[in-house]
């Protein structure tokens, strides 16, 4: 196998475009749909349809660019690359920092999403983990809880995984996509003959307000498409692959996504998703498909640790490039000589938010992610701009179209969303930038090894 395949930067080209396709439903479908659309329906009534209209429309705007880059500069790291060749140093530097916070703590949250599941099936057979290690602290109402032990476990495993290579994690994130998928279909096979549609009415009990706070909360939902371009130095043929990748996952799952709110909210009034953290499998067993609510649990757990696997890969692939670019200690940039994976970035991301998802609530976790991933979606989209200004005659594979009206619609989209997310968000974001600036001028500016010499695009 090591024969067949080049090698650049250390890393194997190894993946296609079906594996793309795959990686992205593999990030996309996850939390946001099994555990999130609870409380999106619990915001927006049944027009948590619109809000996911919304949400994707930000996306899509926002995969134009990504695209573009993606096409344009195939090199690991995903947009943090991008920028660095476009935008500078101190930029890109904070659009890794920035992703950083966003890959690892989706990681995280979906951890704790997945843990969720993964108690209720036990308890399917009668099994309890002992509350103390069920939940992070403060996380259940009235039960003292010291850490969520399925979670934390959950990540050391992938992380393991992981470490051992590109090209079995794909073949198990395959497999895995595979099942969640069949499941999110039968949902829809199943579920739709149950729908009243006397449910849809009122269609939108908390107005536009309501749309918009769901649409912020489930746009994490959404999130991992970007992570295809992470794998841009092991693809084979990147420049025609990546946007297939991308544009191709955004848009079978916002198709799905949009089907499953209606008929989630079709079949329960949507009052009854309060508290509930398996709305899905909750809308089955209201129907009477108990049968298909057993497997849609399994099914979502299995969804739930790709969105971890492709999550985690991704965020070792930044850390790699900028270790590689002497941003990060150089010990991370370190290349397994038999796997061929960036094994103690690896290690390191699995250990320190596995160690989060133990100790922090889902929902704080979930509004963190949505603004570090906005913002940077917002970043990437002047970037564009930026870009085609600045070198109108480079090659580009994909170019997005209608610039720069679709690239500004994004940040307008964007920003929309971040002004629906709470005021903590918003500081504990700004703490993490302030946070970034601190290390970048006191440890990675002067250890730079790119600094010196024009970037290369
Ligand atoms: N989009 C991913 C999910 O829903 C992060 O879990």
């Amino acid at each position: 196998m090591v024969a067949e395949t080049q090698k650049t930067g250390g890393l194997k080209k190894v993946l296609g475009p079906f594996d793309l396709i795959l990686m992205g439903i593999g990030a996309i479908v996850g939390t946001g749909i099994f555990v999130l659309t609870g409380t999106g329906a619990l915001t927006a009534g049944p027009a948590l349809t619109v809000s996911f209209i919304v949400a994707a429309i930000a996306c899509g705007f926002a995969a134009m660019c990504y695209a573009e880059f993606a096409s344009t500069v195939p090199v690991a790291g995903s947009i943090y690359t991008y920028s660095y060749a476009v935008l500078g140093e101190l930029v890109a530097w904070m659009i890794g920092w920035d992703l950083l916070l966003e890959y690892g703590l989706a990681t995280s949250t979906v951890a704790v999403g997945w843990s969720g599941y993964f108690q209720s099936l036990l308890h399917g057979y009668g099994l309890e983990i002992p509350a103390a290690l069920s939940a992070a602290p403060g996380a259940r109402e009235g039960v003292h809880t010291v850490m969520n032990l399925p979670a934390l476990c959950i990540m050391l495993l992938l992380t393991w995984m992981l470490s051992l290579g590109v090209r079995e994690s794909a073949r198990v994130n395959n497999i895995m996509v595979a099942i969640k998928m069949t499941v999110v279909v039968l949902f829809i096979l199943f579920g739709f003959g149950h729908v009243n549609t006397d449910n849809w009415h009122p269609y939108a009990p908390f107005g536009a307000s309501g749309i918009m706070s769901a649409a912020a909360l489930v746009f994490f939902a959404f999130i991992g498409f970007d992570a295809v371009t992470s794998a841009a130095e092991e693809v084979k043929r990147p420049a025609r692959d990546l946007p297939i990748g991308i544009i191709g996952s955004l848009a079978i799952c916002t198709l799905l996504y949009v089907i499953v709110a209606a008929i989630m909210t079709g079949i329960v009034p949507f009052a009854q998703f309060k508290g509930i953290d398996h709305p899905v499998s909750l809308a089955l067993q209201h129907a009477g498909e108990n049968w298909l609510a057993k497997w849609t649990d399994l099914g979502a757990i299995l969804g739930m640790t790709t969105v971890m696997l492709v999550m985690a890969y991704g965020q070792t692939r930044i850390i790699f490039a900028m270790s590689r670019d002497g941003l990060l200690p150089a010990k991370l940039s370190t290349v397994h000589p038999k796997y061929g994976t960036p094994y103690l970035a690896t290690w390191m991301v699995g250990i320190v938010f596995g160690v989060i998802a133990a100790f922090v609530p889902l929902n704080v976790l979930a509004e963190l992610v949505n603004i570090g991933t906005l913002a940077a979606f917002c970043l990437v989209s002047v970037a564009v701009i930026v870009l085609r200004n600045k070198r109108p005659d480079l090659k580009r594979a994909f170019r997005c179209p209608g610039v720069p009206v679709v690239p500004a619609i994004a940040v307008l989209f964007c920003l929309a969303l971040m002004a629906f997310l709470s005021l903590v968000t918003w500081i504990a974001f700004g703490i993490w930038l302030a946070l970034g600036l601190v290390v970048y001028f006191g440890y990675a500016r002067s250890r730079s090894v790119l600094n010196k010499v024009p970037a290369k695009v």
